[in-house]
Order: structure tokens, then C-alpha cells, then sequence
């Protein structure tokens, strides 16, 4: 097709827990859009591995009485397991716990030690007196200091949704021992990401993101960049630090280099040039597909660390959103936190395959299983429409004319008005429209199933010399379902493949330039999808309660390591009604030296004045602000900046830059008005 090289990863899961429906967002995500670049002929290879490092899996290696290595060794296998029976078709999956991922590791930490990216100094941390090891904020237990909340951990409440530091907490114990935690020191590295906060603002601007993604980065680009503490002391399942023995790479620090690792693996395998793709002036493509609580470390560490060590940045980050089942978080009493396994029990794994095409966009929004949603779409959609059409014409085909279809193509112009989406199809694809290119697919499938419906083959078949009549009905159904089929392929791809055996035709290429099949033998049709039981859906939320009765009495060495604030999730009107919302007026407005976003503003919000740092100075200058109305939220906890506290935020709307928006007076009320 062209001659791009691609290289595509999705993030690598931590090999402490099975792959559920959630992780399976990202990974069909990504596959789909792989599949959808190798039927193009573009050269795409897609790598992953499992993410093996860090304490909770030392510590459930501990608690199930195996090595960690042993662990990840059985871990790895069925999460390729589950993958793979997804029809997740990764070209390499690895491991972190690798040869090639320790020589990169130490290769990048060397390069950005000897340039002066890296510091060390003693902190003082949590530490178990029994286990003998430091804890992480997770690891320790506690009282909530603001709520009182019992059995809290160390890094926030999730009563109320305070965060603090693990010291803050009321009545602490280790989680592991229950132990109450005493303080230590301990010499830590850090890396200096400051040092990169110029070549952070160029390319977080320069179109490597998405739109809201690169909003979010810039507020913490203008909050100021903190160095990142890298190392962890022994115990910890990891590389050790080249120069300092005892110490470890932190699991978050090893695993991106794990994309590196896996990828130099398949290079070895399959003689593939690792320098074209991962030299500083590399032409090829780099994408990292992930979700949305992860960008932190993707878009900020990430790029800031290959280029401190002379390496290449991503060409894109590509984050999605969460998943919810029937509009809730996923939740192990309800039985919707489903592993893969459980669902690959009961039902076809193409079902799930087609309904989150269905559901995914480019952006960062959350997706909904809905379990009613699912079977009528799925239903409706794959059954009821695309493989209805095959199955309403082969009848007739393997019956009156031998399986074998008309010499002519009666409707050339239908045949090619399907031919002609593919470029409409191809651009939804590959900018990861899923549910638009579904939509466009289905709207075909529509047109073909009414092209049918007109005809009525099952009249003519009645009728007396209409035999060449029912053979073009016929043949040009089955020739409008293979394009339906290609343009399925990459998100079915088993039903894709099934139905190239009933068309007796080679694996489908996307179809640029398709010809119809004429005089052509197909083969007898089988079924190729039947419709979702929903007593199986069922079974699998059953399933999912028991699965959860087995594991109620583990400790919680499951959790992920710490998060960063991940972008927009959703609220309940309980959390909107406590903003207090006022219409407030710009009293003073000022630019801030060094910030070349932030506007320090003064506003009257009815009863008192604030100082409220706002990032719309792309958008106004200061003296046009001074006068105008604007939203603001008075009861926001002051924050903390760099150019002093900030007491509030103010609201403003638009896509950014210059188009940001806030009320003039015309438009507004009253200062100080309450937004009921
Ligand atoms: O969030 C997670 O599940 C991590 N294991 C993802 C790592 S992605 C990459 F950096 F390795
Ligand atoms: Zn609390």
C-alpha cells in the first residue's frame, strides 16, 4: 500500500492478577487497529508483555509459597492464553523480567546518569519492622485523618476521597505484617524531570495527543514538573541499579523500556532492524496505546527518558477511557468484574470484539457494557444483518445452481457504491473512529439486506424460467456480504475468516479495488454466528460472584502501584451538588513571570475577593479580562502552584488556545450570583 513501518504496544499488564473486561478495551482496541494496518499491506508489528516488577507481586509470589519468578512464568502464560483466544494477535509478547529488558533499563538510567538527569538524597519512609522492608503508600493501613474512616490506605480515603501522605494516617499498620510501621531513611534516586520541562511543553504541543490529553498535560506542566523517585530498596522483585547495589529500578521505570525489550525480542527472532525504529532520527511509527489513568507516565516520563538517552519519542500516545458494566464501575460483589476467562467460559469472545468497536471512539471517554445493550446490538447487527444476508442467499445458490454464482454482476453501481465506502471506512479506522466505521458498515449491511428484501428471491425461486433472475438476487448478495466480511475483518476476525471459507476465496485484503465474484464456486454455508443466549450472560455474572468468595480473604497485594489523576470520570449529581458555583467578577487580572499559560486573576465572588490562577492567557490579555463575569468554583481547596496559592477555579469553555471563553457582563448577572 505505502511504505510505512509501524510499531504499535499496548500497555503491559502487571503480572499479579488475570486479564478482565476492562484491560480487554485496550487490547481489542489496539489489535483491531493493527489488524486494520496489515490488511491495508502496511508493515505494522504490535509488541507487548507482561509488566512482572514491583512488590505486590513479590508479595503474592510470598504469599502463594512460589519465587516470583515462578509466578510470572504462570502468569504470562495465561494471560497470552486469554489474549490470544480473544483474537488479540500480538506479533511478540514478552516479559519485563527479561535479558533485553535489563540491558535497556540499565542502558537508559546509565545514559541519563552520565548526562546529569539523575540525583540522589535520603527520605525518610513507612517501614516494616517485621517483614523487614519499606512499605508503599498502598501497603499501609489506617484511619482516615479527615473522615475517620477505618481501613484506609496510606495514599487516600475512598470514604471521602481526601488524599494525604501514609504518615497523616490515623492508627497506621503495615498491611502485609500489621505491624505498626516505624520511620526509616534510605538513600533514593531520582530522576530529574524538570530538566526536560522546555522539551515536555514543545512536544506535548506538537500533535502527538489527543486534544484533551494535551489539556490535561499542560496544567501539570505549568503546576511544575517534581523529580521522580526511581529507585526501591531491597526487597524488591526488579533489576538492581547498575552503581548502586541494593537499590532497585522502580517497576514504573522498567516498564515502558519493557515496549524496547519486547520488540528487540521479535528483532532477534525475526532479523528486524531495532535501530530503524528506535534511533534518535528514526522515520518509522511509534504508538502506545493506554488508558487514560496511565498518561502521566506515558506522556511525561516517557518521552522525557528516550530523549534524555538519545532514543526516539512516540509518534502518538493513544489513551481511552475506563470501562463500566451496565453504568457502574466494575464490581466484584455485583459480578460484573469479569476476567477474560470467565467470559471465554460461556460466550463467543467476537461478541465482545464487535460491541466495543461499536462503543469506541478516539477519545478518552468512558465505555459501557451494557449487558441488554450488548445482546441486541450484537444480535441485531452481526446476526440479524450481516450474516442474515449470507444465509438468506446461499440456500438458493448450494441448491439450484450448484454453489456456484452468476457469470454477471446485475448491480454493478451497488456493487461498487459498497467497493467506494472503503475509503470512508479506512479513515475511520485508522483514526480510531470505531463506532462511526461500525455504524458506516451496518448502514451497508442495511442496504443489502433491503436490496434483498425487494427482490424477494424467495418469490422468484417460485416462479417458473426466473432461474437466471434468483441466480443475480443471489450472487450479488453473497458478493455484497464478502465486501461486508473485509470491512469486518479487522474486529471479527474469525467470523471474517469463516466466511472466507464459505467463499472459497483467499484471506481478504482491504478492498480498494474489488472485483466481483463471478461464475465463481463457493462452498456449503454453515452458520457462521449464532445469537447471544443471555442465560450465558447470566452464568458469567454468577461465575464472577464466586470468584470473588474465593479470593475474599487475600490480603490486598493485588492493587496497582500508584496512579496519577486520570482525566474526566464521571460524577454523580450527589459530588455536582456540592460545587458551589458562583458567577464572580475579574477585579485585577495580571501576567505571571515565567508562565507562559497562567493569568493571575482577582475576582469578587460576592462576599470576599480571590486570587485564582487560571490557564487562559492564550486567549486574553490580561487588561481585556479586567470587567468580564466568570464561573468560578469558590469552594475548590486552595492549591498549592509554583506562583503562589490558588483559591478557587475559574470555568471557562471553548476547544483552547485562543478560543477559550469566559462571560462578558452583557451575559452575565450579578458578582457574586449563586449558579443554582
Ligand atoms: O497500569 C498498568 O497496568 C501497568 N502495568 C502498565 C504498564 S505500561 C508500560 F509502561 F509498561
Ligand atoms: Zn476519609
Amino acid at each position: 500500500m505505502s511504505d510505512r513501518k509501524i510499531l504499535v504496544t499496548s500497555a503491559l499488564p502487571y503480572a499479579n492478577g488475570p486479564i478482565h473486561l476492562g484491560h480487554l478495551v485496550e487490547y481489542i482496541q489496539t489489535d483491531i487497529w493493527v489488524r486494520f494496518q496489515k490488511q491495508r499491506g502496511e508493515q505494522c508489528y504490535f509488541v507487548c508483555a507482561d509488566d512482572t516488577h514491583g512488590t505486590p507481586i513479590m508479595l503474592k509470589a510470598d504469599r502463594d509459597g512460589i519465587t516470583p519468578e515462578a509466578l510470572i512464568a504462570q502468569v504470562g502464560k495465561e494471560h497470552l492464553a486469554d489474549f490470544t483466544e480473544f483474537g488479540v494477535a500480538f506479533d511478540n509478547y514478552h516479559s519485563t523480567h527479561s535479558e533485553e529488558n535489563k540491558i535497556f533499563s540499565s542502558l537508559i538510567y546509565t545514559r541519563l546518569r552520565d548526562a546529569g538527569h539523575i540525583s540522589s538524597r535520603t527520605i525518610t519512609q513507612a517501614f516494616d519492622p517485621v517483614k523487614n522492608m519499606f512499605l508503599p503508600d498502598r501497603f499501609i493501613k489506617g484511619d482516615c485523618p479527615k473522615c475517620g474512616a477505618t481501613e484506609q490506605y496510606g495514599d487516600g480515603c475512598e470514604v471521602c476521597g481526601a488524599t494525604y501522605s501514609p504518615t497523616e494516617l490515623k492508627n497506621a499498620v503495615s498491611a502485609i505484617s500489621g505491624e505498626k510501621p516505624i520511620e526509616k531513611d534510605s538513600l533514593h534516586y531520582f530522576f530529574n524531570l524538570a530538566d526536560f520541562t522546555d522539551m515536555l511543553t514543545d512536544w506535548t504541543r506538537a500533535g502527538h495527543l489527543q486534544p484533551e490529553v494535551r489539556n490535561k498535560l499542560a496544567e501539570w506542566l505549568d503546576g511544575g514538573l517534581q523529580q521522580w523517585d526511581i529507585s526501591r530498596d531491597a526487597p524488591y522483585f526488579g533489576f538492581e541499579i547498575p552503581d548502586a547495589p541494593g537499590k532497585y529500578f522502580y517497576v514504573w521505570l522498567d516498564a515502558p523500556i519493557g515496549y524496547m525489550a519486547s520488540f528487540q525480542n521479535l528483532c532477534t527472532k525475526q532479523g528486524i532492524n531495532f535501530e530503524e525504529y528506535w534511533a534518535k532520527d528514526s522515520t518509522t511509527e511509534l504508538y502506545h496505546f493506554i488508558g487514560k489513568d496511565i498518561i502521566y507516565f506515558h506522556a511525561l516520563f516517557w518521552p522525557a527518558m528516550l530523549n534524555g538517552a538519545q532514543f526516539r519519542t512516540p509518534t502518538a500516545i493513544f489513551a481511552h477511557g475506563f470501562l463500566t458494566v451496565n453504568g457502574e464501575k466494575m464490581s466484584k460483589s455485583r459480578g460484573t468484574f469479569i476476567t477474560a476467562r470467565t467470559y471465554l467460559d460461556h460466550l463467543n469472545p467476537e461478541y465482545l470484539r464487535y460491541y466495543f468497536a461499536a462503543k469506541l471512539s478516539a477519545g478518552v471517554d468512558d465505555i459501557d457494557l451494557n449487558f441488554e445493550d450488548f445482546t441486541q446490538r450484537v444480535n441485531s447487527d452481526l446476526v440479524g444483518k450481516v450474516v442474515n444476508i449470507a444465509s438468506r442467499c446461499s440456500g438458493f445458490i448450494n441448491k439450484r445452481f450448484a454453489n456456484t454464482l452468476s457469470t454477471q454482476c446485475s448491480e454493478a453501481a451497488l456493487f461498487q457504491e459498497f467497493v467506494d465506502a472503503n475509503t470512508t471506512i479506512a479513515a475511520f479506522y485508522e483514526g480510531r473512529e470505531f463506532g462511526k466505521a461500525m455504524r458506516e458498515i451496518m448502514a451497508l449491511a442495511d442496504k443489502a439486506n433491503q436490496y434483498i428484501d425487494e427482490k424477494k428471491p424467495w418469490l422468484v425461486a417460485k416462479q417458473e424460467n426466473q432461474d437466471a433472475e434468483l441466480h443475480d438476487i443471489c450472487s450479488v448478495g453473497i458478493n455484497l456480504f464478502r465486501l461486508l466480511a473485509a470491512y469486518l475483518k479487522p474486529v471479527i476476525p474469525a467470523l471474517a475468516t469463516e466466511a472466507e471459507l464459505f467463499l472459497n476465496i483467499e484471506s481478504q485484503a482491504w478492498p480498494v479495488s474489488t472485483q466481483p465474484l463471478l461464475a465463481h464456486q463457493v462452498n456449503d454455508f454453515k452458520p457462521l454466528m449464532t445469537r447471544v443466549d443471555t442465560d450465558k450472560i447470566a452464568l458469567i455474572v454468577e461465575a464472577s460472584k464466586e470468584n470473588l468468595e474465593k479470593t475474599a480473604s487475600i490480603p490486598p497485594v493485588e492493587v496497582k502501584e500508584k496512579r496519577f489523576e486520570p482525566i474526566a470520570d464521571t460524577i454523580d449529581f450527589n459530588d455536582f451538588a456540592k460545587l458551589d458555583l458562583r458567577i464572580a467578577k475579574i477585579i485585577k487580572a495580571e501576567a505571571i513571570e515565567g508562565s507562559d499559560k497562567l493569568l493571575n486573576l482577582t475576582v469578587d465572588i460576592g462576599d470576599e475577593l480571590r486570587t485564582i490562577f487560571a490557564g487562559i492567557k492564550s486567549a486574553y490579555a490580561p487588561e481585556d479580562l479586567e470587567g468580564k463575569l466568570t464561573l468560578v468554583i469558590a469552594n475548590l481547596a486552595p492549591r498549592k502552584m509554583r506562583f503562589g496559592t490558588s483559591e478557587g477555579m475559574v470555568l471557562a469553555a471553548g476547544p483552547g488556545d485562543k478560543e477559550i471563553w469566559i462571560l462578558s457582563p452583557e451575559e452575565g448577572a450579578v458578582a457574586g450570583m449563586r449558579v443554582k
